[in-house]
């Protein structure tokens, strides 16, 4: 990476923003492994702060966080997009997948993250929805370690996105992380105050 680049952690993504052309250049991505020999890329802070908040969670409330998707390319984000369609229908597809170039899995700064239950990784959207419970441990703990709940409850009309209580954002700042945890507003409506 160019050291003079420096990404921007707080950018926005969502259907009505696309992808800042060449964003990808700035990051520093790295590869790493989950638990189950799953192989990701992720921005490299990202990941530092995600393996912070993993030790935690399993130090203190014996919840095994597991990365299940973070580094998304546009053609990666396309098949996803399309895999939902044939399998779920469009309606569903909208409701869980961004469109291909709207997607802040694009930027590597965000995470899906699956929980390990009886050495099983739980990774398929109804599977995590049914263990919201153990997600909302997670959710707490989520500004402390700079990233926030991107997809919230409640939030649907603004977001565009159904609540995914397993997709969280970095923003690099634990500061602001709190903050807009705190005042009960999604990112779109933080950056429409902004
Ligand atoms: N699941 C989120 C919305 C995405 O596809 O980027
Ligand atoms: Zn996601």
């Amino acid at each position: 990476m160019n050291e003079s680049k420096k990404p921007d952690y707080l950018v926005l993504v969502n259907e009505d923003n696309r992808l800042p052309e060449n964003f990808e250049d700035t990051i520093e991505i790295i590869t790493v492994e989950n638990a189950v020999g799953n192989t990701y890329q992720i921005e490299k802070k990202t990941y530092e702060a995600f393996m912070r908040l993993r030790e935690e969670l399993l130090e203190n409330d014996g919840i095994q966080a597991e990365l299940i998707s973070v580094y998304r390319t546009i053609p990666d984000q396309e098949a996803t997009f399309n895999r939902y369609v044939e399998k779920f229908g469009m309606d569903y597809a909208r409701t869980y997948a961004a469109l291909p170039g709207h997607s802040e899995h694009h930027t590597g700064l965000a995470i899906d993250v699956g929980v390990m239950i009886d050495g099983k990784l739980i990774r398929t959207i109804e599977g995590m929805l049914e263990l919201d419970h153990l997600f909302k441990i997670m959710q707490s703990k989520l500004p402390k370690y700079g990233f926030i709940l991107r997809y919230p409850k409640g939030k649907e009309a603004v977001t565009k996105i159904g609540y995914e209580c397993w997709h969280f954002r970095y923003i690099d700042s634990p500061a602001l992380a709190k903050e807009i945890t705190d005042q009960g507003i999604c990112f779109e409506e933080y950056w429409e105050k902004a």
